[in-house]
């Protein structure tokens, strides 16, 4: 085994020191160091989302990356967004449209849908709108389910993961 690396992780505004193997990926680091088991392991290969963090408000698949890469950025993970007395606006929005069955996506989802919500704040285009020239992105379901299409959800609840995201985008509360 490789010699254990000494980092520092600040997650979810918490300063953390551990050990680890330099080969250990961010979502090992958070689920099986710091015990922070709301980020979901899927497939750990980049192809699910369920893994999806915040790393410096930009929203990563924790699995393809390395917990020692990470020491100066600030990652935010579902227990960070919110908790159940203080939902953050896309939780809660989940919750009043059903936005999940099973809820193994749903972790990955509801980051996923913060970045991405950011990310059409500061009018970033996606493949779809890639050759609208407008500073306005209209976030038809069409677009949201662009956007979140690195998310897979084997339960099929697109439906209304879609109608959270949108509850969300039109409250303006995200
Ligand atoms: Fe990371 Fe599937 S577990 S993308
Ligand atoms: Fe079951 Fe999405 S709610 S995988």
């Amino acid at each position: 085994t490789a010699p254990l690396s000494a980092i520092r992780l600040n997650v979810n505004d918490h300063m953390w020191r551990l050990e680890v193997d330099p080969r250990t990926s961010l979502l090992d680091a958070l689920r099986e160091h710091l015990r922070l088991s709301g980020t979901k392991k899927g497939c750990d290969h980049g192809q699910c989302g369920a893994c999806t963090v915040l790393v410096n408000g930009r929203r990563v698949n924790s699995c393809l990356s390395l917990a020692v890469m990470h020491e100066d950025d600030e990652i935010v993970t579902i227990e960070g967004l919110g908790d159940p007395d203080h939902l953050h606006p896309v939780q809660r929005a989940f919750v009043e449209k059903d936005g999940f069955q099973c809820g193994y996506c749903t972790p990955g989802q509801i980051c996923s849908a913060v970045g991405m919500l950011a990310e059409v704040e500061a009018g970033w285009p996606s493949h779809a709108t890639a050759d609208v020239a407008s500073p306005h992105i209209a976030l038809t379901d069409a677009e949201i389910r662009e956007r979140m299409s690195g998310n897979i959800c084997r339960c099929a609840a697109y439906p209304n993961i879609v109608a959270a995201i949108r509850g969300t985008a039109e409250g303006g509360t995200a």
